[in-house]
């Protein structure tokens, strides 16, 4: 891994957590992602499951987590199985956690094989009341290929129909939407090496420059600065490609006149960063761009404030819709006809901003946690409200990163340029 090791006591805590929820006489158990196949005996770049990383920081495949706090032989409250290091592994792919380098990531004493989960676990599961499996609940899930849980589950089922069976995800979802001050650390640190990349962009977006060199000079900032890549995969949109919401050919030249809008951020220790910025191509923002900007940026902020604990989605979401309104009206891109018209479940204004204002960020850039309930300190939000106009080939994002605390919000991404005048300045500083 590129990141430093991180401390076992967050992971200790992290299953403290979870410990509180389960129903008495049950057995948790957690499976680590596969590693996803491309062609012929190529491998994609390994990423681990969230839930088991978040519970064991151990960032390998073929890792089981069991977690049974009743267990009657006290060896058994947690276990963790881990692939057999070899000889020949240590050869070819590099060394894989030894029994006691689990032990320190994760924290916990009794470490397996995963080869021998079967023969070890057999005579505890029978001793667990309730066995609780999990499962990716994410809201936006779209993707139906079936992964190493999925089959895991299917097979736990099979072997043992007489069992009650109930699903982490909620409890998972739940815990990881309220970041501990390391977590926090943590993000903080993604943010701070985007802002490392997107400065860097400051002195080299010009007219001539294509998307993906542009690409090109943010993942070498980041790697430079031990991200594991990008969090996402990077929009890179100049001109009208902005206003397409999942641009990621990132394959066109920057034109002079263009607005570029760029969301681009790092990951570090798994933990993801989301950030949008727009760029003027030729270092100055036309009279109509700096308008269309000025009011996402007003948006940006009046939302911002809007994070606070107690807070509901519904009435933010209706704030933002009403001042996203008053300013599409401003800037003549809605009439007060369209808006008195308007159906309230799909106003007017969606017609520019048809996305969420914010989601959750953590383990994954949309990270899991509830929208039907309220805001709480140590939730991270993005900010994100954007205009795009097709018919003007302008398309406008301003995301940044926030932290509920007790009796606000913080703003993570504070020290990134966000205003049209230090963002000029800073890309004219070297001509
Ligand atoms: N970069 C993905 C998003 O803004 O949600
Ligand atoms: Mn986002
Ligand atoms: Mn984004």
């Amino acid at each position: 891994m590129k990141y430093d090791a991180i401390d076992k006591s967050l992971f200790i805590e992290n299953r403290s957590r979870f410990c509180n929820y389960l129903k008495p006489g049950s057995m948790a158990i957690f499976v680590s992602n596969d590693i996803l196949p491309t062609n012929a005996d190529g491998a994609m770049g390994f990423r681990q499951n969230s839930d088991l990383f978040y519970l064991t920081g151990v960032d390998q495949e073929d890792t089981i987590l069991v977690i049974f706090p009743d267990a009657k032989d006290g060896r058994h409250k947690e276990v963790l199985f881990v692939k057999e290091t070899s000889e020949l592994i240590a050869i070819w792919e590099g060394a894989k956690l030894t029994k006691d380098g689990a032990r320190q990531t994760s924290g916990i004493d009794h470490i397996y094989w995963h080869h021998e989960f079967e023969k070890i676990m057999r005579p505890f599961i029978y001793q667990a009341e309730t066995i609780y499996l999990n499962s990716n609940e994410h809201t936006r899930r779209y993707i139906d290929t079936e992964t190493a849980q999925d089959r895991f589950n299917k097979t736990m089922m099979a072997k043992y129909p007489l069992h009650r069976f109930e699903r982490c995800a909620p409890i998972m979802q739940h815990i990881r939407s309220i970041k501990s001050m390391r977590e926090i650390e943590l993000i903080q640190q993604a943010c701070d090496i985007t802002e490392k990349g997107f400065r860097r962009l400051l002195s080299f977006v010009k007219p001539g420059v294509w998307e993906y060199e542009i690409e090109a000079e943010l993942i070498h900032e980041f790697i430079r600065n031990r991200a594991g890549g990008f969090a996402y995969g990077p929009i890179i949109a100049s001109g009208a490609n902005a206003c397409v919401l999942h641009y990621v050919d990132n394959n066109k030249e920057c034109k002079d006149g263009d607005l570029l809008l760029l969301d681009v951020a790092a990951e570090y220790a798994n933990y993801a960063s989301d950030l949008t910025r727009c760029l003027p191509v030729n270092g100055k923002f036309s009279k109509r761009q700096k308008a269309i900007y000025d009011a996402v940026l007003r948006v940006h902020r009046a939302a911002a404030k809007q994070l606070v604990p107690g807070q509901t989605f519904e009435k933010y979401n209706k704030f933002v819709a009403d001042i996203m309104t008053e300013e599409l009206l401003q800037l003549g891109l809605l009439t007060s006809d369209e808006v008195k018209n308007q159906n309230p479940a799909n106003p007017a204004m969606r017609k520019y901003f048809m996305h969420g204002t914010s989601h959750f960020l953590g383990l994954d850039v949309h990270d899991v946690g509830f929208f039907h309930e309220p805001m709480q300190a140590g939730m991270v939000f993005t900010v994100e409200p954007g205009i795009y106009v097709r018919e003007e080939g302008i398309g406008v994002r301003i995301e940044n990163n926030f932290l509920i605390t007790t009796n606000g919000q913080q703003d993570l991404m504070k020290n990134i340029p966000i205003e049209t005048e230090e963002i000029e300045s800073l890309m004219n500083s070297g001509k």
